[in-house]
């Protein structure tokens, strides 16, 4: 190797020791400054005479060039590099899964609430609401449950300022109240047409809500649920009530082969009166009876409280758990997981 391809070699692995650009310009500086090795063999040129200079010019020139070719190579590199490093430290993983956001859903018992309304909504039912602190009146004596009457004694339930000493108020023990509430409203809205001997039309009402009872345990709780139904004309009878509650679970429960039974009970607001179980053909609880509701034709009393003559009016109502219609639905058997507000339990139902 020649003294000046010895030079670019030198050049070259000097270069490629660099590690920075600073470092370059320094390692450049030895080559190509003022005083570097290329430069100083430009200034001997001078001395040489002149047939030996032009050979010896173009020679270093060709070190020279080669010179500057690696200093070029190793710019781009070092710059490549830094560019790699800045996009490494930058880099972002879109493959990370986001951090999400809890969604929020409904409690099973609104579903459940809001699949009743759907369904008897289709069948041309009203919903109505109301307050769930009763007077004495419309939770018992209105349903013809005067105030001594042994059936007052299952709605042992919390009692609140308000009222008379006698009657005061309480946190109603059913839904069953709206039934006078809603009647005496509908029967006022049509008082006219009532009085001029005019065919009223038909009371056909839910009333879904929260009741209270005195009561604990994996069935009951302090706070449940019912929905109740009226449907008061003048010419409703038992039958209908069997057709209206037939296709109402049927409905619900997705089971066309579903069986009721309609047991013959006692309430003071109904005669003839009966618990209303139902039977699943198929899945986990096929073959057993499950009491889900209350019903019967509405008492005569019942009718006149509301404002209706009981010669002219009759109808029917029931009243159903819809805690109870979760459970089922749902394959719950305790009561109390609906109403601890343990997150990990209710998201199963969003
Ligand atoms: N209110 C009754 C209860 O809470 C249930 C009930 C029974 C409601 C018969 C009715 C009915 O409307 O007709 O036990």
């Amino acid at each position: 190797m020649n003294e000046l391809d010895a030079l670019v070699e030198s050049a070259r692995a000097q270069f490629a020791q660099a590690a920075t650009p600073a470092d370059l310009e320094n390692a450049k500086a030895l080559f190509l400054g003022k005083a570097g090795r290329i430069t100083e063999l430009m200034k001997s040129l001078g001395a040489l005479p002149v047939d030996e200079k032009k050979a010896r010019g173009a020679a270093i020139n060709q070190a020279k060039q080669a010179v500057e070719a690696a200093l070029t190579d190793r710019r781009q590199a070092l710059a490549d590099a830094e560019l790699q490093a800045q996009l490494r430290a930058e880099a972002l993983d879109v493959t990370l899964s986001g951090r999400q956001r809890g969604h929020g859903g409904l409690h099973p018992v609104s579903l459940t609430l809001e699949r009743i309304e759907s369904i008897f909504g289709s069948m041309g039912f009203e919903v109505a609401d109301g307050p769930e602190i009763e007077s004495d009146w419309f939770n018992f004596t209105a349903l013809n449950t005067p105030e001594d009457h042994p059936a007052r004694s299952m709605h042992d339930t919390f009692y609140v300022e308000g009222g008379s000493d006698k009657a005061p108020n309480l946190l109603r023990t059913h839904t069953s109240p709206m039934q006078i509430r809603h009647a005496v409203q509908h029967v006022k809205r049509h008082r006219s047409m009532i009085d001029a001997g005019l065919q009223m039309p038909e009371i056909r009402v839910i009333a879904p809500g929260r009741t209270y009872r005195v009561d604990s345990d994996a069935t009951h709780s302090p706070m449940f649920h019912q929905c109740e139904g009226l449907w008061v004309g003048e010419n409703v009878s038992f039958k209908d009530l069997k057709y209206v509650f037939t296709d109402f679970c049927r409905t619900f429960f997705e089971s066309d082969d579903l069986v009721l039974r309609f047991r013959p009970s006692f309430f003071p607001f109904t005669e003839p009166s009966a618990e209303i179980d139902i039977q699943f053909q198929q899945g986990p609880l096929a073959g057993r009876w499950l009491e889900v509701a209350g019903s019967g034709q509405v008492h005569p009393n019942v009718v006149r409280n509301m404002g209706l003559d009981p010669e002219r009016y009759i109808g029917f109502a029931f009243g159903m758990g819809p805690d109870r219609l979760t459970m089922l639905r749902y394959g719950v058997n305790d009561l109390r997981l609906f109403f601890d507000g343990d997150v990990r339990f209710l998201a199963q139902f969003r």
